[in-house]
């Protein structure tokens, strides 16, 4: 079933937007919903007889809950019900067939299974009220009686127990072999740095919160609107614990206000939804408070050691990376941090290694750019304190060693634009200017630094299918099961599938956030544009051979003899390529044909064998010039250039957006973010907006991207290598080379804060 969920609802282009190409800049489709708050997200879907539920979280950071005083609790007028793991509906036991897609090893914690805590704010109770109100005053009147133990939440005290990571997650493989012999060519080399790098915790903090409305319908059917990156991983996941049959829960997200990678799992307000609405029997709506999106996932604390060494003319002979992450009792969750490393520069040894330690805190998610983010970060700085080391300018040391393979797998990249992202990037940012001893700038009261980085992002490709129908009054509608958490995934698959077709975009509906439409992968890893995008002109191309056969069969056809590729699909028609007066309008033919549709579906599987000779990855070159208060040690990133290699462009002013985005959270990254805790509690503190700082628009100035197109047919029919996190990595590495540049300050620590700096 792909016929249209909510027609009227489902953006779509405004009148008179037209004929697109890829590459074009169309602004976004649901534009105009989100701004006039027609976009309804998780926490606004209407339902009748609604019940509130409010989370109830631990206090203490390990132990066993004993029981509960729930009597104040149960007195508040409205009060319905309180769920804790002693009176909740069945859930079936662990199983791994019953974990969520994205789960790494071990065993997901689920929320009131039994009596055990292990985090500080675990949920243990749900309050349930006719209203938000009452439900919120109860909770604070729950009362739990505990057996406390003792916890170990603080890395740095426990990297003792480091262990090699149990059962990768699909898409990251282990760190690779080591080649040659690293650190004996670090003892022989003429010139080495050796550093020590830290980056706290982050909590990726969408503005959305997230929620789950469960509605029940008169049948039993839930239909759940719940803020995730997949609707599927999430219908899955509901149907797997609770035992529920696929087909009686239909979870939906048409919108999503941010996630970052928060998104990628199940969060556990919708375990917690659900099982209130199996208990009651009603429909029941969960959010979370901007404190309890402090209490599951996060960016794990790392700690990295990085040796580099090379010849005096700059020539890279060894590569040492290190990298020991934070992981909960229950889960090993893997970034792997290091592997970039040994990618990015050509070196005959290079030996990299990752660990993980196990605390009483939440299993860590995915965070934009996972891995990556910290491990190219401590290696870029690296590469800064190298140049220096060498006396030689921190980009021409980049381009001295630049890979034309990739050195530890010995493999060609599918494509590598990267010099071209170098030079164009420095041409703009006007590098050759640049000083190159540090504190040789200066306005006024501040010191003024300029720094550089590589950045560099995987490009995947996963499995997808998609449907198209083509409706007798010229409407397209194409559908996938594919998310857009605000990065412009409506907009895209509409071009690309109006491209194709040769439709204008005001034709083209893509239907997305729902997991009765067909298979979509969960919208992380910047690979929606590869894999749906694929997806999505693969079904068009399928339509395309359906609609040549309709128009050969009409009778006296001028296209009876027309081969595929004798034909285009362009201005609304189809017409022979040769003579293009020869042409029909679609919606004719298929009237002509009698068809009041046409509907194909499309798998598109990635051609792994040959994705597999090759290298694929997005890269960057980010140039920054930073502003350091001499008194306060306060910084300003006062101008950044971003070049960016990821394939072709598809969505020109989507893809700048996400860019864009990912600047600012790198200089975010760089100088904000950082989640503390307070390990005699094992309590994050600064659970709010007030103490965690994220960049805000005062922050921010100017900000450049220049994409340097490739066209790469390897990752993906389209050219495209997928755009997002690859805004992110290198960015605060650009602001730390920057800083000490500007201070001859070296902060290999994030954040950068004021007192790090003076
Ligand atoms: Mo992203 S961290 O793959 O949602």
């Amino acid at each position: 079933m792909t016929e249209l969920i909510e027609p009227l609802k489902t953006p779509t282009a405004e009148p008179g937007t037209g004929m697109v190409q890829p590459g074009m800049s169309v602004s976004r489709v649901d534009g105009r919903a989100k701004v006039t708050g027609a976009a309804r997200y998780a926490a606004e879907h209407p339902a009748a007889d609604l019940a509130y539920g409010v989370v109830v979280n631990s206090t203490i950071t390990k132990g066993r809950i004993l029981g509960f005083d729930l009597a104040d609790a149960l007195r508040v007028p409205g009060v319905i019900d309180i769920i804790t793991h002693s009176n909740r509906p069945r859930m079936r036991p662990f199983k791994l067939s019953y974990k969520d897609m994205t789960a790494p090893g071990g065993f997901p914690f689920r929320p009131l299974y039994d009596d055990v805590v292990f985090y500080s704010g675990q949920p243990i109770a749900l309050v349930l009220a006719e209203t938000f109100e009452a439900a919120r005053h109860a909770a604070t009147l729950v009362r739990p009686d505990y057996a406390v133990e003792p916890h170990e939440t603080e890395l740095a005290a426990h990297l003792h127990r480091a262990h090699d990571p149990h059962g990768l997650k699909a898409g990251f493989a282990p760190p690779p072999k080591e080649k040659g012999h690293a650190q004996a060519a670090f003892d022989a080399a003429p010139v080495k740095i050796e550093a020590e790098f830290h980056s706290g915790v982050e909590h990726h903090n969408p503005m959305e919160l997230f929620a789950s409305t469960v509605i029940r319908e008169a049948d039993g059917h839930l239909t759940i609107y719940d803020k995730t990156q997949s609707s599927q991983n999430s219908r899955w996941y509901v149907s797997h614990v609770f035992g529920l049959s696929s087909r009686k829960v239909t979870v939906r997200n048409p919108y999503v206000g941010g996630a970052f990678g928060s998104g990628l799992r199940p969060q556990y307000q919708l375990p917690l939804a659900v099982m209130a609405a199996l208990k009651l029997k009603r429909s029941v709506r969960v959010v979370l408070t901007r404190q309890q999106m402090f209490t599951f996932g996060h960016r794990p604390e790392t700690r990295q050691a990085i040796k580099l060494a090379a010849e005096r003319d700059g020539t890279l002979v060894s590569i040492q990376h290190d990298a020991v992450a934070e992981t909960s009792r229950r889960e090993d969750y893997t970034e792997v941090v290091v592997n970039w490393s040994g990618q990015l520069y050509a070196c005959d040894n290079i030996r990299l290694s990752y660990h993980l330690v196990d605390l009483d805190n939440y299993t860590p998610i995915d965070m934009r750019a996972p891995g990556a983010a910290h491990g190219v970060h401590a290696l870029e700085i690296a590469m800064d304190e190298l140049s220096y080391a060498l006396q030689m300018d921190p980009l021409a040391l980049r381009l001295k060693n630049y890979a034309e393979i990739d050195p530890t797998k010995n493999l060609p990249f599918s494509t590598k634009a990267l010099r071209d992202c170098y030079t164009q990037g420095a041409a703009r940012f006007g590098w050759d200017q640049r000083p190159a001893a540090p504190r040789s700038m200066r306005k006024g009261n501040e010191w003024v630094g300029w720094g550089m980085a590589t950045g560099t992002w995987d490009a995947m490709q996963m499995f997808a299918r998609a449907s198209a129908v083509l409706h007798a009054d010229g409407r397209l509608v194409v559908s996938s099961a594919a998310t857009d958490i605000g990065t412009g995934t409506y907009t895209v698959m509409a071009m690309i599938a109006a491209a194709s077709m040769g439709l204008p975009m005001e034709r083209v509906t893509f239907q997305l956030g729902d997991s009765t439409l067909p298979v979509a992968p969960i919208e992380g890893g910047s690979s929606h544009v590869t894999t749906v995008g694929s997806a999505v002109e693969g079904a068009c191309e399928k339509l395309q051979k359906r609609l040549l056969k309709l128009a050969k069969a009409l009778p006296d056809s001028p296209f009876a003899k027309a081969k595929i590729d004798e034909v285009e699909f362009a201005d609304g028609t189809l017409r022979l390529r040769a003579r293009p007066e020869v042409r029909i309008e679609l919606p004719q033919l298929l009237q002509h044909a009698g068809e009041a549709r046409v509907e194909v579906k499309y798998l598109m599987l990635p051609d792994a064998l040959k994705q597999r000779k090759y290298q694929r990855a997005t890269h960057s070159a980010v140039f920054c010039e930073v502003h350091v208060d001499e008194d306060f040690g306060t910084v300003r990133v006062t101008r950044v250039v971003s070049a960016i290699a990821a394939g072709k462009i598809i969505s020109a002013k989507t893809a700048h957006s996400q860019i864009t985005g990912g600047v600012v959270w790198g200089i975010s990254q760089a100088l904000h973010e950082e989640t503390l805790q307070d390990h005699r509690l094992g309590r994050f503190m600064n659970a709010n907006f007030a103490e965690y700082h994220v960049a805000v628009n005062a922050d921010i100035h100017d900000i450049e991207v220049i994409f340097v197109e490739e066209d790469d047919r390897v990752v993906s029919r389209l050219g495209a290598k997928g755009v997002g996190e690859i805004g992110l990595v290198g960015v605060a590495a650009a602001v730390s080379n920057a800083i000490y540049h500007a201070t001859g300050r070296r902060i290999r620590d994030t954040p950068i804060t004021p007192d790090k700096v003076i």
